[in-house]
């Protein structure tokens, strides 16, 4: 039998190289198209001699057709808020035109769909922890509107394409995930506190650090997508760890594992930072059988060298 062929578009970022590894290692054929905006080849560097791995370089805010395909894992789009700032209008673009031609191929092969939506689509929350039946709270004029209404619309014309046009839709509402092969300087909190730990920089907390966030293991995150790849919901399902840490508590947990002697420098709170970001992950549970494995101070643990391998090749390049 021939095996499936699954595409990828944002397939060089973090998440998507990782789910490229997933999709391999369950026997898919797959493409990735990126445009390499935010993603980097040495995230496929290991796929190299993979002869089912092909790997595209493009704009999908183009229409493109990479040939039959069973899956669609629509994935492009800057994440970081230091990537969606510096690129706001092809963030929009992404979540806009780029979403439209994703569904496009997944239309015009009777492929399924999954898309990665966010818990910034909850905004800054006054419903706490976030059910997938929260409308969420955004500012559409905001410094963050550029991710958030990108996003938004996103999830808009997916379930559009599904009431119009019969496309088998899946969104996964993804909140904060970390891991191997995220960009140390990308603005995020675990890169960002690494990075600073490991370099012997102080630790960056805007404002008190009692805002909190909830942190996923990329394994964890990956097995979620798988989950909800092969089910047949077709609203959006929150992935993400629900166990809850200050900005503060991390900050600290990242000084235990790295074992820096560094400092903790507070900063003003940025426009429109969310105060609570937790997931009710309720749904997946019941629906997937799912919920994450790895807690916050393992995850470090098994993202550390990852982390000093970045900084030592940081340092070499400059
Ligand atoms: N990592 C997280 O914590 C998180 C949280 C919520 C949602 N998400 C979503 O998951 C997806 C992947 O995020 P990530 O963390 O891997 O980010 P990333 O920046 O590492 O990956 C995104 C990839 O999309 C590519 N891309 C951007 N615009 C493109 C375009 N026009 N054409 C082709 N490729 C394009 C980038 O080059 C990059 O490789 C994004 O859609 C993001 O919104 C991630």
């Amino acid at each position: 039998m021939t095996p499936l062929r699954a595409l990828i578009t944002g397939g060089a970022g973090f998440l998507g190289s990782h789910l490229c590894d997933a999709l391999l290692a369950e026997g898919w054929n797959v493409v990735a198209v990126d445009n390499l905006l935010t993603g980097r080849r040495a995230n496929l560097a290991h796929l190299r001699n993979d002869t089912r791995f092909e790997f595209v370089e493009k704009d999908i805010c183009q229409p493109f057709d990479v040939g039959k395909i069973d899956y669609v894992f629509h994935f492009a789009s800057p994440a970081s808020p230091e990537d969606y700032h510096a690129h706001g209008i092809e963030t929009l673009r992404v979540g806009s035109f780029g979403t439209f031609h994703a569904l496009e191929n997944a239309r015009k092969y009777g492929a399924k769909y999954l898309v990665s939506s966010t818990s910034e689509c909850y905004g800054d929350p006054l419903e706490h922890p976030q059910k997938e039946t929260y409308w969420g709270n955004v500012n559409p004029v905001g410094l963050r509107s550029v991710y958030d209404e990108a996003k938004r619309f996103t999830e808009a014309v997916t379930v559009a394409y599904r009431r119009y046009h019969d496309v088998d839709i899946r969104i996964a509402r993804i909140f904060n995930t970390y891991g191997p092969r995220m960009q140390i300087r990308d603005g995020r909190v675990v890169p960002n506190f690494m990075g600073q730990a490991l370099g012997g920089e102080d630790l960056t907390v805007y404002g008190d650090g009692s805002q909190t966030r909830s942190f996923c293991y990329v394994s964890d995150e990956i097995d979620g997508f798988m989950r909800l790849a092969h089910s047949d919901e077709h609203m959006p399902v929150n992935i993400g760890n629900p166990s809850e840490f200050t900005i503060l508590e991390c900050a600290q947990l990242v000084l235990k594992v790295t074992g820096s002697k560094s400092q903790i420098r507070h900063l003003p709170l940025p426009q429109d930072d969310p105060r609570q970001r937790r997931p009710d992950i309720t749904k997946a549970r019941q629906l997937l059988g799912w919920e994450p494995k790895i807690d916050l101070e393992a995850g470090l643990r098994l993202s550390l060298g990852f982390f000093q391998q970045a900084l030592a090749e940081e340092k070499n390049s400059k």
